[in-house]
């Protein structure tokens, strides 16, 4: 995907004093954070917001009418309007709280799923895909007696949509559900092109944009999607609270996921009937504060621009590229620079990552070790594991060469 230069430039040194975990040396080093692809880092601004809340406009939201319960409900809705023009959902009543991506897809393959799958029915994933747009389907095409398909991957780390075809000839598509950026390998994925394909078969298309909407701009209405699944934790807001987006007809025709208080319109012991939405899905006291965190994010990411973070870690994943690429011994996994986030894994010949993780950690530097929940993947690439450094609107370039650094010490102290 070309990327157009941004209108402003991002300045990550100014971005990165706005973090006060950088405040700090790690076993006497600055620490070099590789891993915002896990979970990011959260700037003064969010925390200041979510302590503001609770000090001042803290009570549980939509039960009460006196002025606090009334601050929080403004508090919370506030937040839904801000995820609402973040992916520029026509509605807000779309934008569905819930824990996280992975709860957000779960919430999908149960309550569409379910009601939706049956034998002779296709679920299609991709061999790229987390667990968490994986797992929940193959789970749910076992118990409706649906089939899963995978699109498998080139070589070069790329979805291969050379047999789209032959997988259409299995079954009846019924569901298309792929990343738009991969966590482990940064792909870019072709997600339009992969909706448009989806509704010529009458499937509907399920979007993780968990690593994608921290880094670009994620609009549904251009994607086409029916569903996008997105967690805050990963785009600088607080853990434990994330949104799901789905059209409007396919949200009001599913089962409720969750069940219990707030959720209801009447309660009877003969029956009981269902809120309106976004109410239906969000059983139970909502993750208030952590919505507002969350609105607080957005604020600060907007402001800074999702075109100028997308063009900056370009350019930080071509830098790291070009400087993991001086090392011998070392092998790089996914596409080119100009094709993927700034997501890069690696391997470093006869040491296991976590040695290599753990050396790096003694010197300062944070990276991720492991099958990063994409075994499907690591299968395709014949390891159990990889090494993978991720960045993000604080990243600067030393901390790529604190890693380049470090690993000329791992591949010492395994010589
Ligand atoms: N999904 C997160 C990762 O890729 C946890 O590391």
């Amino acid at each position: 995907m070309a990327v157009q230069a941004p209108k402003k430039r991002l300045d990550a040194r100014a971005i990165r004093a706005d973090f006060p975990i950088f405040e700090q040396l790690i076993h006497g080093q600055p620490l070099a954070f590789l891993d915002s692809a896990a979970s990011s880092q959260k700037p003064r601004q969010m925390l200041e917001e979510m302590t503001e809340f609770y000090s001042t406009s803290y009570a549980n939201v939509h039960r009460g009418v006196y002025v606090l319960a009334e601050r929080a409900t403004a508090a919370l809705e506030g937040a839904r309007e801000k995820v609402r023009a973040l992916v520029n959902a026509p509605d807000v009543r779309e934008i569905i709280f819930v824990r996280n991506a992975t709860e957000a897809i779960n919430l999908v393959a149960y309550s569409w799923g379910l009601n939706n799958l049956g034998p002779g029915d296709l679920v299609v994933v991709t061999e790229l895909e987390h667990h968490s747009n994986f797992v929940p389907w193959q789970y749910i095409a076992g118990r409706t007696g649906a089939k899963l398909a995978m699109i498998p991957l080139t070589d070069e780390g790329e979805l291969d949509l050379s047999g789209l075809d032959a997988i259409a000839a299995q079954g009846q598509i019924k569901v298309v559900a792929t990343n738009q950026v991969s966590n482990s390998l940064g792909t870019i994925n072709p997600v339009e092109k992969l909706v448009a394909w989806a509704h010529d078969q009458g499937a509907i298309f399920v979007c993780d944009a968990a690593q994608s909407a921290p880094h670009m701009t994620v609009d549904v209405q251009a994607l086409g999607a029916d569903f996008v699944a997105i967690s805050a934790h990963k785009m600088c807001g607080p853990s434990g609270v994330g949104a799901l987006w789905g059209r409007t007809e396919l949200l009001r025709a599913m089962e409720p996921f969750l069940l219990g208080g707030h959720m209801i319109n009447s309660v009877r012991l003969e029956k009981t009937t269902w809120g309106e939405l976004p109410h239906k899905f969000e059983a139970g006291t909502a993750p208030m504060a952590e919505a507002v965190g969350f609105g607080a994010a957005i604020d600060y990411l907007q402001a800074i621009g999702f075109d100028a973070i997308e063009a900056y870690e370009h350019e930080l994943a071509a830098y790291a590229l070009g400087r993991l690429g001086e090392l011998d011994g070392l092998t790089l996994y996914g596409p080119p620079a100009d094709r993927r986030a700034g997501i890069v894994s690696f391997n470093v010949e006869g040491v296991h990552p976590h040695d290599v993780a753990q050396i790096l950690d003694m010197q300062g530097v944070a990276i991720r070790a492991g099958h990063h929940c994409c075994q499907p993947l690591m299968q395709k690439l014949g390891v159990a594991a990889t090494n993978r450094a991720s960045f993000y609107l604080y990243t600067v370039r030393e901390e790529i060469d604190q890693l380049v650094e470090g690993l000329h010490t791992v591949r010492k102290v395994f010589a």
